[in-house]
């Protein structure tokens, strides 16, 4: 865990504090999102985390110790970087690049060969085309995702990430927002910061709200962020979208769904039925009940949330969707209506 202890930051020369009095828990193996207007302090935030910056006063624990005064190259060995620049060495190639730190930690060459490549892979890099080329032959976006990767090197225990997806083009950033999903799944405690608010609520368990002069506004789960903004700027901020990225807040996992029948079987109790391929996977809908006009089908990954199944339905211009598992199995029913029904009764436990 990272604990911040009344801290502050005055630069030199500076009248005004960068960062003032700030409180914040991030606990083992989540993710807490920084986000606020620019110049409200979050990557001198970062930066005091790692002592590239030394707070004015207050204490930083990790995992308990106070590390307000640990030698500072030792603490970054524990924590990973991704600064905001990118900040790749020009005359690096990509994998040496990404092998910094493993080189500085004395791993053996055929590891560090085997962990370069697969965070290359990782980040969406084809290894044998990027390995051996130098930062100047990549975009700015290919470059960033070489910072994320070299951030996660030596997988420290900490990863600080300031605006790693920034100039990434939505698929690449969703594998990667994807990534670290699973890699906070392996325990690792992560401090991100972003500009961009629907990927705050997708990452972070917590999300801190930056104010003007490096106050912390809110610091609270996505959902209270959007339904309880603390104050007048934290609702500014959020904006008019709060209700809809709160749909994506929703797993449909969690929504009753109506029971559908195949076609055809036994059970012919009122529930709509559907036809199916030779591997059970369903084609369109059979019977409905209370119309005659059968939409098409149409389906969402049970894993998905409520924003997915509304853009199908939007997308398709149906009021039903069916709910399919891992082997596109149907598993039941989404109507409009109880969507919304379901929102209003589920949304808020
Ligand atoms: N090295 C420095 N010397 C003096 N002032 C600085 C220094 N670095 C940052 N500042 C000031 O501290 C304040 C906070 O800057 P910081 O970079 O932490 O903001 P930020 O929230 O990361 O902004 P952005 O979203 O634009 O990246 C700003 O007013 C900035 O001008
Ligand atoms: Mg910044």
């Amino acid at each position: 865990m990272i604990a911040l202890e009344g801290i502050s930051k005055t630069y030199p020369k500076s009248t005004t504090p960068a960062v003032q009095e700030l409180d914040l828990q991030v606990p083992e193996g989540s993710i807490s999102m920084f986000i606020g207007p620019s110049g409200c302090g979050k990557t001198t935030t970062l930066k005091m985390m790692n002592r590239l910056i030394e707070p004015t006063t207050g204490r930083i624990l990790l995992d308990g110790d106070d590390v307000t005064d640990v030698n500072a190259d030792e603490l970054r060995r524990r924590i990973g970087y991704v600064i905001q620049q990118v900040g790749l060495f020009p005359h690096f190639t990509i994998g040496d690049n990404i092998a910094v730190v493993p080189k500085i930690l004395g791993w053996d060459r055929n590891r560090i060969a085997a962990r370069v490549d697969e965070l290359l892979h990782l980040v969406g890099l084809e290894p044998k085309d990027y390995r051996d080329r130098y930062p100047r032959q990549l975009s700015g976006g290919q470059q960033q995702r070489v910072g994320v990767a070299r951030g996660l090197a030596a997988d420290p225990s900490v990863m600080l990430m300031d605006e790693p997806v920034g100039a990434i083009d939505p698929i690449t950033r969703e594998r990667i927002q994807d990534e670290f999903l699973e890699l906070q799944q392996i325990a690792k405690t992560i401090c991100f910061v972003t500009h961009d608010l629907t990927e705050a609520v997708k990452l972070g368990d917590r999300i801190a709200v930056f104010g003007p002069g490096g106050t912390l506004q809110q610091y609270d789960t996505p959902d209270m962020i959007l339904t309880h903004p603390a104050n007048e700027f934290v609702a500014e901020f959020v904006g008019a979208g709060a209700a809809v990225r709160r749909l994506s807040l929703l797993e449909l996992s969690r929504l009753e769904l109506q029971p559908v029948d195949l076609d055809g079987t036994a059970a012919s109790n009122g529930s709509p039925t559907y036809e199916a391929d030779a591997q059970g996977r369903p084609v369109r809908w059979a019977y409905l009940p209370g119309t005659a006009d059968l939409p098409k089908l149409v389906t969402v990954p049970r894993t998905g949330t409520v924003y997915d199944a509304v853009d199908v339905m939007l997308d398709s211009q149906t009021e039903l969707v069916g709910v399919v598992d891992e082997q596109q199995k149907l598993q039941g029913a989404l109507w409009w209506r109880d969507l919304v029904e379901g929102l209003t009764t589920k949304a808020g436990s």
